[in-house]
């Protein structure tokens, strides 16, 4: 066999989303706003940040870069739902915005996408599901992440609850892209610990199933791999001492670097039992990817072993002399240690049962999950009663 790599017959790479990094940046980036020439700013938001006086912060950036505030709709939640969202496209409406502000975790930019669709399209948000069903650009949105995690600020993806159905609805299309997302690593310094971990779980997760994907490319492994490096070495430096803006900085970046990776691979069935997991159960999203990382690298490492031997090395281990499935089997032993690491020091939880999940629910997890999106890019074709004895293993 060939020692060559094996490149991908076709792979493509586009990023619409323009990406500013700065500590300190969130108060003054009107350079940035300049080129979307907008006006009238609504601004999505959490409650919560409003005690850490961050939309303020925002607020003020944008006013003294000549950008009025049109409105503010601060009633985001984790996972957020279908109303909430179609509630707030018409708050934004009637406030005549011309572009949308998110300023928070992932639950807000994904709202804020969705807000912006509605508010550019119009229509129920169900009726936009799946892929690619957009026809034109939308309003401009800027992303202002709070957390380091989600990578949405540079994603094509929003992530919807819908209780009627009580699942997650996938929004795919490249015009949710926001057109501006600004980094600044002084807004994650007071993230509280068990929040850090979590989405640095699923910042970790975004890299690993990006890297193995059936549609992973040089371009996305080169992000993947980089964003591996990065949150092995610094989220457990992270949780001990949030403080510290350099280490911020280190998983802010990879948190993005892994965003647009996933944007190009997508994600597989790690994120297919999470976001089942998360519409059924109400799963905070990266402990469900954290504990299930291990088993769904387990689950597709016999295809992809020599890609979970290059993913040990980014997580820093040494694996010279070793077979790749071997080395692989050390980099999964690395991710149980590292979520053992940040139970010890954030209350990660290890295992579904302490998060209020049924064992008799699982089934239907299982089922839900194969109805997940993520499925269709795992690199091994998953069968149903994997993905449950997965699940079993992890409660
Ligand atoms: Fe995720």
């Amino acid at each position: 066999m060939s020692t060559a790599m094996a490149f991908p017959d076709f792979f493509q790479f586009h990023l619409p989303v323009r990406i500013v990094f700065g500590k300190g940046l969130s108060k003054d980036f009107s350079a940035e706003l300049s080129s979307l020439g907008v006006s009238r700013a609504f601004l999505v938001t959490e409650k919560f940040l409003h005690t850490l006086k961050i939309p303020d912060r925002i607020r003020q950036a944008l006013e003294s870069a000549g950008v009025g505030i049109a409105g503010v709709f601060d009633e985001v939640v984790p996972n957020s739902e279908v109303g909430l969202c179609e509630r707030g496209a018409e708050a934004a409406r009637k406030a005549g915005a011309d572009c949308i502000v998110a300023i928070g975790g992932g639950s807000s930019i994904d709202t804020a996408k969705a807000i912006n669709l509605l508010l550019s399209e119009g229509g129920k948000l169900l009726d936009y599901q799946g892929a690619q069903t957009l026809t034109r650009p939308l309003k401009p949105l800027v992303a202002v992440p709070t957390t380091s995690g989600t990578g949405s600020e540079a994603t094509m993806v929003a992530v919807i609850n819908d209780p009627d159905s009580q699942s997650k609805i996938s929004l795919v299309d490249r015009y949710l892209t926001p057109a501006l997302a600004v980094l600044d690593p002084e807004l994650t310094l007071t993230l509280p610990r068990r929040i850090t971990a979590a989405t640095g779980m699923d910042a970790l997760t975004h890299a690993v199933e990006a890297y193995v994907d059936i549609e992973s490319s040089p371009f996305s492994d080169a992000l993947a791999a980089q964003a591996m490096r990065l949150v092995a070495r610094y989220l457990s430096k992270a949780v001990i001492d949030g403080g510290d803006v350099e280490v911020r900085s280190a998983l802010q970046i990879a948190s993005t670097m892994a965003g647009v990776a996933f944007n190009h691979s997508m994600v597989g069935v790690i994120h297919g039992m999470a976001h089942a997991l998360g519409g059924m159960c109400h799963v905070v999203h990266g402990e469900a990817n954290a504990m299930m990382l291990p088993l769904g690298m387990e689950y597709n490492l016999e295809v992809r072993e020599r890609k979970f031997a290059e993913i040990a090395r980014f997580l820093g281990l040494d694996i010279r002399g070793k077979s790749d499935r071997d080395a692989g089997l050390e980099g999964i032993a690395f991710v149980r240690q590292l979520n053992q690491e940040l139970h010890d020091l954030a209350g990660l939880p290890t295992r579904l049962s302490d998060v209020g999940v049924s064992r008799d629910r699982l089934p239907e997890v299982a089922a839900l999950a194969m109805t997940d999106g993520s499925m269709f890019y795992n690199p091994r074709d998953v069968a149903e009663e994997d993905v449950l004895a997965m699940l079993e293993r992890a409660h």
